[in-house]
């Protein structure tokens, strides 16, 4: 296999951004589309200029037109989807959140593990330069000791029929775009938290619109996160530490626009460039190092379990208005 051939599962809103980064990829080609009916595969298939077009999931895995399907279904599906696509022989890369159970994270795992297929998580930002820079800025102690994280990723959900706003399919601010600072502290403190404290404001949808989440990782280390769905866009990232702080204007989307500045202890603030590179390619290509060149992919399923299980952990303590040790 020379090139990776990609299938969309679903007409997702999301593949916009991926479309285009697959067909920037030097290793994959789209070869297909599969939706809930044939009517709206065709015309997606037709508006991306995409060869198949499949009328149900269970279609496009059975066919031997695609290698890695991409999966971005609500979030309740994402375990049934990948594991059955696994099983189908097809690779998967799924989006975040990647399961919302410890006991869906597990099979999905153990399905990877069975298939010796690859499986990773969509976290696009992750393989992004900017969040390079980031490691690179912790692991050179440049920053000293961490002791502190702050991380929100806000935006205004002005409709009221979304998935983000159903239980049913697993909505919710924290498992939406929560997940990403938790992910970003999981990332700079290099593990999960010890123990978390959760914050949520459940709206008359019955998910939590807003939550704030205090995560601790022992010695001192705290991250504070919070996400929301009522304020307007909103993101930004700080970490602190003994010999200065590096804050991100844009450390999840927008990349393009981040301004990333260092203030050291002491002296002049340093302004970052940032190397520009599409945001959806890096998850692309790692895919294709992972399946092509037998790569292990750059965010491990132990990693990935960790951002459910930390997730998990805070909305048990919001819930309780208790600390929940993980
Ligand atoms: N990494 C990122 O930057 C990023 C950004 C946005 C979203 N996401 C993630 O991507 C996933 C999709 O988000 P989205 O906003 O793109 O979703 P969306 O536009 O609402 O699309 C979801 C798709 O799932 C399919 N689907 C199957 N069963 C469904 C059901 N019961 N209700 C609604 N849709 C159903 C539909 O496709 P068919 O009708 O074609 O079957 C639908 O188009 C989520 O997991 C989200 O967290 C990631």
């Amino acid at each position: 296999m020379e090139k990776v051939r990609w299938g969309l599962l679903s007409t997702a809103n999301i593949n916009r951004r991926v479309i285009p980064a697959i067909r920037q990829s030097a290793r994959g080609e789209l070869t297909a589309v599969a939706s809930r009916s044939q009517e709206s595969a065709d015309s997606y298939a037709h508006h991306w200029d995409i060869p198949h077009a499949f009328a149900s999931y269970e279609a496009m895995l059975a066919s031997d037109v695609v290698d890695a399907v991409y999966i971005s279904l609500p979030n309740q599906l994402h375990a049934e989807w990948t594991i059955r696509a696994l099983q189908a022989g097809k690779h998967v890369l799924c989006e975040k959140p990647f399961a919302l159970t410890l006991a869906d994270v597990d099979r999905m795992m153990a399905a990877a593990h069975d298939t010796g297929l690859v499986l990773t998580e969509a976290f696009m930002y992750r393989h992004h330069p900017q969040m390079k820079l980031v490691e690179a800025f912790v692991r050179d102690g440049r920053l000293g000791d961490i002791s502190l994280i702050q991380s929100v990723f806000n935006f205004q959900l002005k409709s009221r029929d979304n998935i983000r706003l159903s239980p049913e399919l697993g909505g919710g601010s924290l498992w939406d775009v929560g997940i990403y600072p938790v992910s970003f502290a999981q990332c700079v403190m290099g593990g999960p938290p010890e123990w978390v404290f959760g914050f949520q404001e459940v709206g008359d949808t019955g998910v939590d619109e807003f939550f704030a989440g205090q995560l601790h990782y022992g010695h001192g280390r705290v991250a504070q996160i919070s996400s929301s769905f009522r304020t307007p866009f909103h993101t930004r990232s700080v970490v602190v530490g003994s010999k200065g702080r590096l804050r991100m204007s844009r450390p999840f989307t927008n990349v393009e626009e981040s301004e990333m500045v260092f203030y050291p202890d002491s002296g002049e603030p340093e302004y970052v460039d940032i190397p520009e590179e599409p945001l959806y390619l890096g998850e692309i290509e790692d895919m294709h190092a992972a399946i092509l060149d037998g790569k292990p992919p750059y965010i491990s399923l132990a990693e990935t379990r960790n951002h459910v299980r930390t997730v998990l952990a805070l909305y048990e303590s919001a819930a309780a208005g208790k600390p929940v040790f993980l």
